[in-house]
Parts: C-alpha cells; structure tokens; sequence
C-alpha cells in the first residue's frame, strides 16, 4: 500500500509539474503576445514621433544650415510655429501705432511690412524667415527678382493658397498653374487686351460722371468732405461691374458686400498657419465662409443667365469669356463663375486703392495737380470727357500714376515656391519648397535703386524709361503678369483726368496719415479730402 500511496504521489506531483509547465508555456505566449501587441501599437506612434522630428525639427534645421552656409542670416527657426508669432506682433504693433505720423512716405515700408523692415536692417536684404515650418526666402534685389519672375519663371510657382482664400479667388486665374492656367490665360489675356479694354471707355466715363453728379447733389457748401477711398470703392465696383456685366453696381452690390465680409474673414485665415484639413471642421469662421461663398455662387450664377438673356451685352468681359476665340478653348460654367469672383475681387480692390493713394498725394501736392488739370484742358477741352483716342495724352497724368504705384503700390508685395531646386545666377541656391518673399514696396522705396528722394513724390522720374525692369513692378513681372493692367490705368486715367478737371482738393485736416496692408494697401482711417467745383 505505501508504494501505491508514493506512486499517486509522484503522479500527482508530474501533474502539477506538467500543468506548471503548460502554464509558463501560455504565459509566456501570453507576454509574447502583448509585446507583439505593444510594438504594433508603438510603432504608428514611432513613425508619427518620426515624421514630427523630421519635418518640423530635422528639414527646417537642415534648411537653414543650407542657407547660413550661403551667408543668408534671419531669425532662428521655432518649431511648428515658426516666427509667425513674432510677424503678427509687428502687424499688430504697426496698426495700433503711429496715429500721429506726418503725411510722408518715409515710413511706408515699415508699417506694410514691419517683419521685413526690421529684419533688413539686421541681416540685411536678403535673409530668411519661418512661416510655421515653411522657409521664406525675403529678397529685394531687383536681379534676383526678375530671375524669379522673368528668366527662371518655370522653377517659381504660385504658393498654394491657403484654402479659406479659394471663396476669395475661387479657382480662378490668381491660383491656378500648369495647363488650365494657360487656357484660361489666353481667354481672359483676349478678353482684356487694348483694343476692347477702349471700348469700355464710354461705360468708365459714364460712371464717374454719375459719381460725380452724386457729390455735386449732395454739396450745400462750395466745399464737400469726402472719404475717397469709399468713393473710389464704390466707383470701381460700378466700372467692374458694368465691364464685367454691362450691370450697374445695385445689381451688383449685394456681391461687393459679401466679398467685404469674406476679405475679413479670409485675412483672419491667413495670418495664422494653416492646419490641414481644418478648413472641412464646421467652425464658426467656416460655417460663415461657406454661406457667403454659397451666395456669392449663386448671384454670379444668376447675373451669367441673366447677361445670356441680354443681347446688347456682347462687349463685355463676360461675353468674352463665354465665346473664346478659339475652339478648343472654352470655359465652364464653374471656371467662368471662379474668373468672376477674381476679377470682382482682383478689379475693384486694387484699382481702388490706386486712384485713393492717387488724390491724397495730389491733394498733397498742389503743382502736380495744377500740373494734370492744365493737361487735361489741353488735352480735352473745358468740356468734353477723355476718349480711347486721346487717352495715350495724358502723359502727365500717366506719371502721376506711376509714381503713385511706387510709393504705394496696391499689392505690396508677391509671393513665389520653388517648385525645383534652382542656383540664381548670383550663385544662391535655393531647395525645392522655399517660399519667395518678394519684398515690392521695399524696392520702390529703395535709394540706392531711386536716388536720395526715394521717399518724396516726384513723377518727373517716370520721363524716362528705366534702368531696371525689376526696380518697378506695381503689376508684376513676366508670364504671370496682372491680366488687368490695362483696365486699371485706362480706368485709373479717366477717373483723375475727369475730376481733377472740375474740382481743386486738399487733404482734409481729418485725415490721419495710416497706410495699411489688408490684401491691398489701404489707409488705414480712410481719406479724407476737400473738394471745391471749379466752376
Ligand atoms: C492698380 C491696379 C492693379 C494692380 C496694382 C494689380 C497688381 C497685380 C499683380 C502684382 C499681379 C501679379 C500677382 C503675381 O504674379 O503673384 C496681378 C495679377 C492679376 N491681376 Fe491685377 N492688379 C490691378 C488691377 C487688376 C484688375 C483691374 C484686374 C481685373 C479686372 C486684375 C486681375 C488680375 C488677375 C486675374 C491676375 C492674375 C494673373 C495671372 O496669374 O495670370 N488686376 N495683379
């Protein structure tokens, strides 16, 4: 019995060894398991921490290095963020200051572009900076610029836009690239060349004469107090309009007033540093953007059939639009609503802005407006308006503007991305993926390129022909130059020559001198002007 009794017990302890055994085996799957498990889950993360190290540490450090090693300085990179911080601040600093600033132009490059001015004077012309994890390359070499925009144009595209300013542009001709942006080139290039930009001088004069009979019924005094650059916005929406529409602007109007709410909410977009996908979330901004963005649609929409309907509409920018000159080249619905929504932006804001800086400067500058009036009389007569044929006369008026574009020119500045690796001619390289900073208003303002007086009012240097292609491009440069230059100065011209002829003006005493970058340059607190009639 003993040995049956130590037999069991054996047994039983093979069995407790044998189930201990087959236990370590499952824990040890178990444990194998959950580190398979663990790796599994961490290795998303791994990559994730990786492509974070590399995108937003390792390339902007390397970037950098690169461009140092080239003698290029600029503020060091922060991660992620970048120096928009620091951008924003300077922005925001400029705007809230200098209310008390003198009417010169001395102090323009600093308040439209205070990041570039101060980081000029450290590391000189061209250095470079960090949108988020983006490199900008700023330059304001006249050389380097027309390299960009002229000779090595193919190596620069647009910068992609941020996508909240697409309800802006629309996916017209200012974003597009490659192949439909030559389509539409040529289409809208047609649309807008000399010869039908003049038939639409009659509809141009016709809307100043209107906005003029508006302030002549609204004087009781000799003199009237106006804030142009209201005026000048709702006389360029008018001449647009009817260009674009054969409309007049009350058609109109409703468009201009959601494009005023969308270019604050766009600038708001584009101050800070876009998060993909962030423009599907229905934020607050966003929900507001797609209902102005739908009704802008569909007003444009209408306005199209509408001007289908209509017969005697054939000249206008519309019309061109619809029935290009070329088979093979015609536009969608979509695309011309997108060109429309360009051109309303592209053609009220900036030509706008041109003709408000225009009569501060001559109601500044009381010879030079005596100087115009005395050529529009000469040219025109006391009575009669301009027309397509004396236009090319006004050769005075002409240099006004110009110098108008110089001091403060509309877009102040442009943007490029290497869409290759590129050396300029100078030997600078430049990686695939930096941003251009083309510092515009700088090189306007530029003494060694303009002489001690860079900074005074003096439309004599526009005699001559100059030196430098790149010393002045209030339009741009090269293929992509503005499609609408000829509207802007034939609209420009007719407006300046028909009132400097019937009114004198002066600055008002109100008036706070404040240029402002808001897409275009602005005075900040409007302006002000007196006006007296002549007669
Ligand atoms: C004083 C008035 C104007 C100024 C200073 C001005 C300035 C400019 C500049 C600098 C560019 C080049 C942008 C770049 O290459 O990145 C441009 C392009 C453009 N402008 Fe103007 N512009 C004016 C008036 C107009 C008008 C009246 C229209 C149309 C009605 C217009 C439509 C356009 C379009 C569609 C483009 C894009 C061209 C392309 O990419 O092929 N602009 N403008």
């Amino acid at each position: 019995m003993p040995n049956v009794q130590k037999s069991t017990a054996v047994e039983g302890l093979c069995i407790r060894v044998h189930e201990q055994i087959s236990f370590s085996r499952t824990t040890r799957t178990m444990n194998l398991f959950l580190l398979l498990l663990l790796l599994l889950l961490l290795l998303p993360l791994l990559f994730i921490s990786f492509s974070i190290f590399f995108k937003f540490i390792w390339i902007p450090l390397k970037i950098q290095r690169h461009f140092r090693q080239q003698g290029v300085g600029g503020p060091s990179y922060r991660p992620i963020f970048g120096n928009t911080a620091e951008i924003r601040r300077r922005m925001i600093a400029e705007a809230e200051s200098s209310r008390s600033v003198s009417f010169n132009h001395d102090g323009v490059v600093q308040r439209v572009m205070p990041h570039y001015h101060n980081w000029s004077k450290t590391y000189g012309d061209t250095f470079l900076y960090w949108f988020g994890s983006t490199a900008r390359l700023a330059l304001s070499d006249p050389d380097m610029i027309k390299e960009i925009l002229v000779s090595k144009s193919g190596s620069f595209g647009k910068i992609r836009f941020n996508p909240v300013s697409k309800a802006l542009f629309g996916e017209g001709l200012v974003a597009l690239e490659g192949e439909k942006w030559i389509v539409h080139r040529k289409i809208t290039g047609h649309a807008f060349n000399m010869e039908r930009v003049k038939e639409w001088v009659p509809e141009i004069v016709d809307s100043t004469r209107n906005m003029m009979s508006k302030w002549d019924s609204g004087r009781n005094d000799t003199e009237l107090e106006l804030d142009v650059h209201k005026e000048f916005h709702e006389l360029s929406a008018d001449i647009i309009s009817r260009t674009a529409f054969g409309s007049n602007f009350t058609q109109g109007k409703r468009i201009f007033e959601l494009q005023e709410q969308q270019v604050a909410l766009v600038l708001k977009a584009l101050r800070s540093v876009y998060i993909p996908g962030f423009k599907y979330l229905p934020t607050k901004n966003n929900r507001k953007m797609w209902k102005l963005d739908e009704e802008t649609t569909e007003l444009i929409r209408e306005m199209i059939e509408k001007s289908n309907n209509e017969r005697e509409n054939r000249k206008t920018l519309l019309a061109c639009l619809m029935s290009p000159y070329k088979k093979d080249d015609v536009l969608n619905l979509e695309e011309i609503v997108d060109e429309c929504k360009t051109f309303y932006f592209a053609g009220k804001e900036t030509t706008a802005n041109l003709l408000t800086w225009t009569f501060l400067l001559l109601g500044l500058h009381q010879e030079w407006q005596d100087k115009a009036r005395e050529e529009v009389v000469r040219v025109c007569g006391h009575v009669a308006f301009p027309n397509a044929q004396n236009l090319s006369d006004l050769k005075i008026i002409n240099m006004i503007l110009n110098e108008t574009l110089r001091l403060y020119p509309p877009a102040v500045m442009m943007m490029r991305q290497a869409s290759e690796k590129v050396k300029l001619q100078g030997g600078l390289d430049i990686p695939v993926g930096t941003q251009l900073f083309l510092a515009m208003t700088a090189v306007h303002h530029d003494a060694r390129i303009w002489g001690e007086d860079a900074n005074e009012f003096n439309p004599m240097r526009f005699t001559e022909p100059r030196d430098h292609l790149a010393s002045f491009f209030p339009f741009g440069l090269g293929p992509r130059i503005c499609v609408g230059q000829n509207l802007a100065m034939i609209e420009a011209k007719i407006v300046t020559a028909m009132i400097v002829r019937e009114y004198s003006f002066v600055v008002s005493p109100t008036y706070v001198h404040a240029p402002m970058q808001s897409l275009t340059l602005q005075p900040q607190y409007g302006a002000q002007i007196i006006f007296s009639r002549r007669n």
